[in-house]
């Protein structure tokens, strides 16, 4: 029996990352932040004071990006950089997302990686834009999350704030809006729910909350035995 691969969709500030992790923490699963790779991708493109809208600069820095990562003992040593977390990368990020040649070349990273998870690992967590539609359409479980926009920048705001970045509501919600824009309406891989995916709405619920909610659908698909 091939292992689980859990596919989570969704817009920024949805909470699908927090939800990856706790959901791979729980099943012992592996986790791949798929959106770190796009970053990576910005965080290389401006450090070589390059234009993330130009094609050339973004996937010259995906090949090698790539490369790095096949190289390193573990994608994380590069992919937990906290500068990628920085607000230009994420603008940066969205640029370089929408150009199909890069996101070709991350394909087989992301892939090798749900199919390859790792010793000890029972299944693979991978969240992004696009991976119940294009990385892992075979995926067993599939979540698409979602959350009001206002709440979402509210979350952003709060997480700016916490990093002592200052930033006034209209501007993070205008942003957001931006950002939900270039996702939704590239032509390259638009986030967009899969067919077969389920939608949790974290709107109203706590962090715990949305976790039960998701092992409760992840066990219904899997009908697997009791997750306590
Ligand atoms: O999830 P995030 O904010 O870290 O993602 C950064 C950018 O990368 C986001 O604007 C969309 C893009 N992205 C993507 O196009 N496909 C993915 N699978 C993950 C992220």
């Amino acid at each position: 029996m091939p292992h689980p691969i859990i596919a989570i969709d969704g817009p920024a500030a949805s909470g699908k990352g927090t939800l990856s992790r706790n959901i791979a923490e729980k099943l012992h699963y592996a986790h791949m932040d798929t959106g770190s790779l796009y970053r990576a991708v910005a965080f290389e493109v401006l450090e070589a004071d390059g234009d993330p809208e130009n094609e050339s600069d973004s996937v010259r820095a995906a090949q090698s990006l790539t490369k790095k990562i096949g190289e390193a003992s573990s994608p994380s040593s590069i992919l937990d950089n906290p500068k990628l977390r920085e607000d230009d990368v994420a603008v940066g990020a969205s640029k370089v997302a929408a150009i199909q040649r890069v996101r070709d070349r991350l394909v087989t990273l992301q892939r090798d990686f749900a199919q390859n998870p790792g010793e000890g690992y029972e299944g693979a967590v991978l969240d992004g834009r696009d991976i119940g539609t294009v990385i892992c359409p075979e995926a067993s479980v599939k979540l698409y999350v979602i959350a009001d926009i206002e709440i979402r920048a509210e979350r952003r705001m709060k997480e700016l704030q916490s990093k002592g970045i200052a930033a006034t509501s209209g501007t993070v919600l205008e942003d957001m809006r931006a950002r939900d824009a270039r996702d939704t309406e590239r032509k390259s891989s638009p986030l967009k729910p899969a067919e077969d995916a389920v939608m949790v709405d974290t709107s109203q619920l706590s962090e715990s909350e949305v976790l039960e909610k998701a092992l409760e659908i992840i066990q219904e698909k899997l009908s697997g035995p009791t997750i306590s």
